[in-house]
């Protein structure tokens, strides 16, 4: 057995964690809206049509914001299109996936349904074919009382109260060919400002994210951020980025994606800085990490002109929730610039919940970790001291063998430890160091692993991968031996005693 230490101490505070960053993402995409959230006929649909199986599923999450529109979607959407009276919407062509947008769910219905999963919306606006002016009119039916022509129609259209939407992005992926009007980095700078303006001016209390590389891999990148920062630094509050992983064959690798995610983070906050210390700023630009997952993009099947089509319906493994949860201690240990990111997405459309139009709610394999720092992640990220031996990946060079997250909520009195273990062949044993945060109980401990990586749940088997709950070590004190299995994630809890 391999041997590993992992030392964390109550003086070495990281940041609090700001909760938005367990959030995720709803596109007019596949089947995230239509026969995913919103399905009037299925049984289990309240009056306004929202499923009540997977508002169920994804309270569970426990997911503090939610990305609406769009993605791809939204720089081709008017959102107009969507408001008023349902039997006069529009029947429309969406051009990011191809499918039919018949408007039976719009920024009303989604304020409604957010409130009913317990969230907020992260409202991003059309600057693809969209303009900065209907941009300002969106945020002025959302979030303007009373007395001019957009919030009238919102209170004419049965929403007396203003929807108050807090987060706003400044269109999406901007710098992609694949986006309806598809920008280079200084025609989006420039609109993104513009926009920003209009927007602050419209409600000055709300927060602006500008679009970031889409990717890694873009060509533009991180010169496309710098142009966009250096245009609207003083403009807008965060920058954003976007990351998927897919497996290609290489296991190491795949699995150390969470040590290729710190690498494009640091780059980002590098550049941020970079025109912080150019425009001589005091403000510290955070980091949106608006869209990430595991994606199989290159599996997916566009089916063109149809209504609610399955798309990107990816089926997770086992080993997708253990690059998923090695992924979070990444996005997590970066919580000082990461204030927000969402998981892309949460319904049907590369999802960890999958909705059968006539049945009922299949969690994937990447819900559970999900659900688990989401739930427990909270309060306050601390650094950790990891000695543990080192792989050669094919992809991303050199990486730890275990990712390693240690949160503690000082109001509960609870800590939260996590630990993905890379090893394909090793269990590790892991010596714990919890130090000066007083005697600390274990509370639980759970493991996902299993010898088929490629496990997944279905139908007919639903918890085929889920979390096994482990005998606790009952010692109450600040030192643990733990044993990781080889391929495995593991969420130890604690409690000060
Ligand atoms: O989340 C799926 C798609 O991925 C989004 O629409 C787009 O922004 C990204 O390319």
């Amino acid at each position: 057995m391999k041997k590993a230490k992992c030392i964390v101490n109550q003086h070495f505070k990281l940041a609090d964690i700001d909760e938005r960053i367990y959030g995720s993402f709803i596109e007019h995409m596949g089947r995230a809206v239509y026969t995913g959230i919103y399905q009037p006929e299925h049984h289990s649909a309240d009056e306004q049509g929202f499923r009540q199986d997977v508002l169920e599923a994804i309270q569970s999450l426990n997911v503090p914001i939610v990305r609406y529109p769009g993605g791809n979607f939204v720089s081709g959407y008017d959102w107009q299109d969507g408001i008023g009276p349902k039997s006069e919407r529009p029947t429309r062509l969406d051009y990011a996936w191809l499918s039919i947008e018949n408007n039976q769910f719009g920024i009303n219905e989604f304020a409604d349904w957010a409130a009913k999963a317990h969230t907020q919306g992260m409202i991003a606006v059309n600057l693809g074919s969209g303009t900065p002016q209907q941009a300002g009119y969106l945020a002025e039916y959302c979030n303007i009382d009373k007395g001019t022509y957009w919030s009238d129609k919102r209170r004419e259209h049965g929403y007396e109260q203003p929807h108050n939407f807090k987060v706003w992005c400044l269109g999406n992926e901007m710098d992609g060919p694949w986006q309806t009007c598809a920008l280079s980095a200084q025609e989006y700078a420039n609109k993104a400002r513009e926009t920003a303006k209009i927007l602050k001016w419209v409600d000055p209390s709300i927060e602006l994210v500008a679009c970031g590389s889409s990717s890694k891999e873009m060509a533009t990148f991180p010169s496309w951020d710098r142009t966009v920062l250096e245009a609207c630094y003083e403009h807008v509050d965060y920058i954003s980025l976007h990351r998927y992983y897919e497996y290609e064959g290489d296991k190491l690798s795949f699995l150390a994606a969470f040590h290729d995610l710190n690498d494009f983070i640091h780059t980002i906050k590098a550049t941020a800085d970079y025109v912080k210390a150019e425009k001589r700023s005091d403000k510290v630009m955070m980091l949106s990490l608006d869209e990430w997952n595991v994606w199989y993009i290159k599996h997916m099947d566009t089916k063109r002109w149809q209504w609610a089509p399955a798309i990107a319906e990816d089926v997770y493994s086992l080993m997708d929730a253990l690059v998923m949860g090695g992924l979070l201690t990444t996005i997590v240990n970066n919580a000082d610039r990461v204030k927000m990111a969402c998981l892309a997405q949460l319904v049907n459309a590369l999802a960890p919940i999958h909705t059968s139009a006539e049945g009922g709610v299949l969690k994937h394999a990447t819900y559970y970790p999900f659900m688990q720092v989401s739930n427990y992640g909270r309060g306050s990220v601390y650094k950790n001291i990891v000695l543990c031996d080192e792989v050669q990946t094919e992809k991303y060079g050199a990486a730890p063998q275990l990712a390693t997250l240690t949160t503690f909520d000082a109001d509960s009195g609870e800590m939260a430890f996590f630990v993905l273990n890379t090893d394909l062949d090793h269990d590790v044993e892991l010596e714990l160091r919890l130090e000066e945060f007083g005697a600390l109980k274990m509370i639980e401990r759970q493991v996902l692993t299993g010898d088929d990586l490629f496990a997944v749940n279905s139908f007919d088997a639903p918890n085929n991968v889920v979390p096994t709950t482990q005998e606790c070590i009952e010692h109450a004190g600040s030192q643990f031996s733990i044993t990781l299995p080889k391929t495995s994630w593991t969420m130890l809890r604690f409690r000060v005693v």
